[in-house]
């Protein structure tokens, strides 16, 4: 049983495999958060929690100094009542004020889990939802805390949903998704940030008194930071420490802040982010926050990383894509840009046929007359005269090499110069008076309107019907500004960014369903909404534009702390790179790309025979490798960003038995003379004998996992290897 309440005690407690969650209901009707941590036998651990002191902290009349909402760990957290922590709602009622109180009112444990209408959230038949009722003390209204649990990943998610039964409209003017007030203890954020072409770097704050905070007001999730942290001891590692991480399940603008208070004790708070947000919830109305998925580990970063990833894989990831093995694929786009046509692509999709690839993408600039990026987006028809005939026929062509073929889209954008901005410039946002801003010279469509999306809907489903079409690459390449929607008032106008969001997951719900054969693959200007949100639609991103294998090191790295590998868009492109003009082996390219979906990104027409033959080689090992990689367990071995420590960057997957593991080791900078490098295997029996890369010497697991082995040198610039591990 994963859901247990105590009647007697007043709590409710959620467990997993490995961790345990306690609320408790207290003397004056509030929903404690008690424990959050590693799995015990049941006790009330009400014991530990600090409920006040007078440090000017208010109180309730009756309780006195011994009691204060500024000190109570809340699940849900609120202002205007005595709590002047961060929190996790503020709600103006209809007599403008601002405050909530909300009681305890009622729960409920119902079988699977829940959903949450119009947003992405991590679903499964089995297990159960715990639902907690709250009341305002004063107003008729509801707030309903929804919680999963998944066991076995020791995962467990939470989402809010706000009804107002009053008679009048409330405003949400921060609405977040969860508190977490963690148990005593010096605590450190690990965060994931960067820019274009250089996403997810790992980043490891102290939180102190001062508010620790990452977050977009992009209208994205965006490159510059993710909706993904982990709050960990101080000295919490790969394999050692307590460590909480919060997954928001979101692709928009989102906040995520912790901060010590007076009493030293840590909170932190997740969910979409208040900046020009102000949601109306009129009468009978109801408001859903995004959903968090929280994971605890007790061993680590490494342990947690395990539990996002299975769950990901098994219980965010939808469709027919899901567990099949997913195409080779090769993208034109470093390999041509816009210059290109139907026999240019067919004779790449000739080449490519020949050493195994098995689907080609055509990339931007196939529609309108977009030859460059100033035109077209939104004018989602081919130009047949680049295609040099139809969709069908292209498709066909491709189709005839023995490749499926894939295409590009950018649905969210829209080109000055498009007819479709010519007949209706309002679907673009502007604010009335005020020249747009572009960015890459492009405007952002409404899709808070439902005219707008079905617009984009029909025209992807007629080109998506008209020709033999087996990928989706799903772009989106500028951040939200002049946000603006001439439907809503202005009152209203504060709920244009969630309901962009809304509005793109309907559409992006009708039309995964309706081309349920067809893999999408989401992007955004490379890895700049990799979150749990894309990846309930589309199970794979495409992880940066930045195709450099040494730099896709820390990308490929830091994006592994939440997101596996399955879910990673991975190619080898060509030399010198078009990002760096850096010149590394193609073995290397490979090897870094076959942590990931392995693809191609080139001009397979202008390579030599030589690395025809090793890409061929390389498309054998990868399929070789390929449930190893994409299903084992996966852990980071040497951090790329500590460049003090090792001159190598080394990731591993093991079978989750123990039985084989692949160890990926890239040398990122050189030194004359080096000293020896070992690197330290995980998840091997202790017992067992073990060959690397079929050697005569027997290796013990534990020694392997306690001492290491010991790296090959290579004398070149970036070498890797593949160190295969069986059993003796
Ligand atoms: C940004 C993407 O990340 C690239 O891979 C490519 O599709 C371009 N957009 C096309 O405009």
């Amino acid at each position: 049983m994963a859901i247990f309440e105590n009647k007697q005690d007043k709590t409710f407690t959620l467990y997993t495999d490995n961790t345990m969650y306690q609320m408790r209901v207290d003397r004056y009707g509030v929903l404690q958060n008690a424990y959050y941590g590693k799995r015990m036998e049941y006790t009330d651990m009400s014991y530990a929690v600090y409920e006040g002191n007078t440090c000017f902290s208010p109180n309730p009349l009756d309780l006195g100094y011994s009691y204060s909402n500024n000190h109570v760990p809340q699940e849900l957290s609120v202002c205007g009542v005595g709590d002047f922590r961060i929190n996790a709602l503020a709600l103006r009622n209809a007599d403008g004020s601002l405050a909530a109180d909300p009681k305890f009112l009622s729960a409920e444990i119902i079988k699977g889990k829940y959903s949450i209408p119009g947003l992405p959230a991590f679903y499964g038949e089995e297990g159960e939802t715990l639902v907690i009722t709250l009341k305002d003390k004063l107003y008729d209204i509801y707030f309903h805390l929804y919680y999963g649990v998944f066991e076995k990943y020791d995962l467990i998610t939470k989402a809010v949903r706000i009804e107002n039964k009053t008679d009048k409209e409330i405003k949400l003017e921060r609405a977040l998704s969860a508190t977490l007030d963690l148990p005593n203890g010096r605590y450190d954020m690990i965060s994931f940030y960067g820019r274009h072409a250089r996403e997810r770097m790992y980043e490891r704050t102290h939180i102190k008194h001062s508010k620790v905070t990452v977050s977009s007001v992009r209208g994205a999730s965006s490159h510059m930071e993710n909706p993904f942290v982990i709050i960990a001891d101080k000295n919490a590692n790969e394999e050692y420490g307590n460590a909480w991480g919060m997954a928001l399940v979101y692709s928009g603008n989102f906040e995520i802040t912790a901060e010590m208070d007076l009493m030293d004790k840590t909170r932190a708070v997740i969910g979409i982010n208040s900046e020009n947000f102000n949601y109306g919830v009129g009468p009978g109305e109801t408001f859903c926050t995004p959903e968090v998925a929280f994971v605890y580990s007790g061993e680590g970063f490494g342990k947690l990383s395990n539990c996002y990833h299975k769950a990901i894989r098994n219980n965010l990831c939808r469709g027919e894509y899901k567990y099949a093995e997913r195409p080779v694929l090769i993208n034109n786009w470093e390999a041509t840009y816009f210059n290109f046509n139907a026999d240019k692509l067919v004779s790449m999709a000739k080449d490519a046929a020949e050493i195994g690839v098995e689907l080609f993408v055509m990339d931007d600039g196939w529609f309108g007359h977009r030859n460059d990026d100033t035109t077209s987006l939104g004018d989602w028809f081919p130009n047949e005269e680049k295609l040099q005939g139809t969709l069908k026929s292209l498709a066909e062509r491709i189709n005839n090499e023995g490749m499926r073929f894939g295409i590009w889209f950018e649905p969210e954008c829209i080109s000055a110069e498009s007819k479709l901005y010519s007949e209706h410039p309002d679907y673009a946002f502007k604010i009335p008076g005020r020249e747009a801003q572009v960015s890459r010279n492009q405007y952002i469509l409404d899709y808070s309107r439902k005219e707008v999306c079905d617009n984009i809907y029909e025209q992807l489903c007629k080109v998506l019907e008209s020709a033999n079409i087996s990928y989706v690459k799903w772009d989106f390449n500028r951040h939200i500004s002049d946000l603006y929607s001439v439907v809503l008032p202005p009152e209203r106008q504060g709920e244009v960014y969630h309901r962009y969001m809304l509005g793109l997951y309907d559409l992006l719900e009708r039309i995964t369903s309706k081309f349920p054969h067809i893999l999408f693959e989401s992007c955004s200007g490379g890895g700049g909404r990799f979150d749990c949100g894309m990846l309930y639609y589309m199970p794979q991103v495409w992880t940066s534009d930045n195709s450099d294998a040494i730099d896709r090191l820390k990308i490929q790295y830091g994006t592994s702390f939440a997101y596996p590998v399955r879910t990673m868009g991975a190619h080898v492109s060509v030399c010198p790179n078009h990002q760096t003009a850096r010149v590394t082996p193609l073995k290397t390219r490979g090897n870094v790309a076959y942590f990931g979906t392995y693809g191609l990104e080139l001009d397979i027409t202008r390579m030599t025979d030589e690395e025809k033959t090793e890409i061929k080689r390389q498309i054998k090992e990868f399929k070789k490798y390929y449930d190893l990689i994409q299903y084992g367990d996966y852990y980071r071995l040497i951090s790329p960003f500590n460049v003090e420590e090792s001159l190598y960057c080394a990731w591993e997957t093991v079978r989750e038995d123990g039985s084989e593991a692949l160890v990926c080791a890239v040398r990122y900078d050189s030194d004359a003379n080096s000293a020896p490098e070992t690197v330290k295997v995980r998840g091997l029996c202790p017992d067992k004998l073990y060959r690397i890369n079929g050697s005569e010497q027997k290796y013990l697991g534990s020694a392997l996992m306690n001492i290491g082995f010991r790296l090959a040198y290579d004398f070149v610039s970036y070498p890797s290897r593949l160190y295969h591990i069986t059993l003796a």
